[in-house]
């Protein structure tokens, strides 16, 4: 009914690129754990991609240093779990984590780092408490890992989650494709079979001169209060290049932040300090608020849209497309087998609704 009602709503609105968000459908956590933030990395890109939760599980204690005297630490918190794994004291503890209830979520995303050909002891205690709540629910693994196969993460992460409905195969991602791993993501998240109705993400339109370009916005208290901002009209802002990596100047008001450490990647649109707007074309690592990230430009496509190296450049954030003519950094040719949504604007990662694909209308 829900889909039948979206799919109307979009039908019957030819000129919106996407139907409204879907309230409380399908909600996906990601639960994560990173020792030196290559996990982290990852589900940074995977939430520019998809709408989730997002919940770090950290050690109880800090001070360790896994990898000291050939890892020997590593090492023992893995071989007691494995001399003892049905025994919760086998298992290193963890810090309380924020979310305990996963009965809300239909679709979880684990996503840790492999030690020794195992899953990382501190993400094998998570699990081990939290994972019988996983039981009937879509359950899916990225493994990063420096360069071994992850076929013994994926048999610890069934031994802890054995009633899991496992999404697909798990996605391993490695040092020498760590830097492509928005590519890896975009690819391997249509192969998941989601619980239906994963929620629709929410557009902001950014236009710069004549040129409009879609962005897709994460789901927190920031981009909540610049949407219900935005619904009474566009705001008009004017930023300046700065460093190489940007282009940012304040919005004129502020919202709420939920600052972390990130590192912005090229298309990435940003709350700095509570009232400031950042676009990436470049790169930079900072504690940050994420809002979005632009849909499908190269990087340097992203600096020929963004004006990137110029200053006062006026940039009009609105949620609607507008009459002007959307995009016209990309090539016009479109691609064979590509989706378009009904504006012409390529999507890479399509969710349900209705795109152009090989000139024809398909409803997804
Ligand atoms: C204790 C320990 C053991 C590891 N063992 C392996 C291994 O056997 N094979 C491998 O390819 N990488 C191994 N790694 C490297 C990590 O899997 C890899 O760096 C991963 O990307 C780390 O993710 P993180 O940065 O999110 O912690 C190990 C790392 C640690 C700390």
């Amino acid at each position: 009914m829900l889909m039948a009602a979206m799919l109307l709503t979009a039908c019957s609105k030819d000129s919106e690129v996407m139907a409204e968000p879907v309230e409380n459908a399908g909600k996906t956590l990601v639960v994560y754990y990173s020792y030196t933030n290559n996990c982290h990395e990852i589900v940074t890109s995977l939430t520019s991609q998809i709408q989730a939760d997002v919940m770090r599980i950290e050690p109880a204690d800090k001070t360790q240093k896994y990898e000291a005297n050939g890892y020997a630490i590593g090492t023992a918190l893995l071989n007691a779990i494995k001399a003892n794994p049905n025994d919760a004291a086998s298992y290193p503890a963890i810090d309380p984590v924020s979310i305990t209830d996963l009965s809300q979520y239909q679709n979880i995303i684990i996503v840790t780092p492999l030690w020794w050909s195992q899953m990382a002891a501190i993400m094998q205690t998570y699990l081990f408490n939290y994972g019988a709540q996983m039981a009937g629910k879509h359950v899916a693994l990225i493994v990063s890992s420096h360069s071994s196969g992850i076929s013994g993460v994926v048999s610890d992460a069934k031994r802890l989650v054995p009633d899991a409905v496992w999404m697909g195969d798990a996605l391993w991602i490695n040092a020498s494709n760590h830097g492509n791993r928005a590519s890896l993501i975009e690819n391997w998240l249509p192969t998941l079979n989601f619980a239906e109705k994963q929620a629709t993400m929410e557009k902001m339109f950014i236009t710069i001169g004549s040129v409009t370009q879609s962005a897709t916005l994460v789901n927190n208290a920031a981009t909540q209060t610049l949407v219900e901002r935005l619904k009474n009209g566009a705001v008009t802002v004017t930023l300046n290049s700065s460093g190489g990596f940007e282009i940012w100047g304040s919005l004129g008001f502020s919202l709420p932040t939920n600052n972390e450490q990130i590192n912005a990647q090229p298309g990435d649109v940003i709350l700095y300090s509570g009232s400031n707007i950042c676009i990436f074309y470049g790169s930079n690592s900072w504690s940050y608020t994420r809002l979005g990230k632009i849909d499908g430009l190269s990087e340097s496509e992203l600096r020929t849209f963004l004006k990137a190296g110029e200053s006062n450049i006026t940039v009009t954030l609105s949620l609607s497309s507008g009459t002007t003519a959307i995009n016209s950094v990309r090539s016009a040719a479109t691609e064979n087998g590509a989706y378009y949504s009904l504006n012409g604007q390529r999507v890479y990662n399509p969710s349900k609704g209705i795109y152009i694909k090989n000139g024809k209308k398909v409803i997804l």
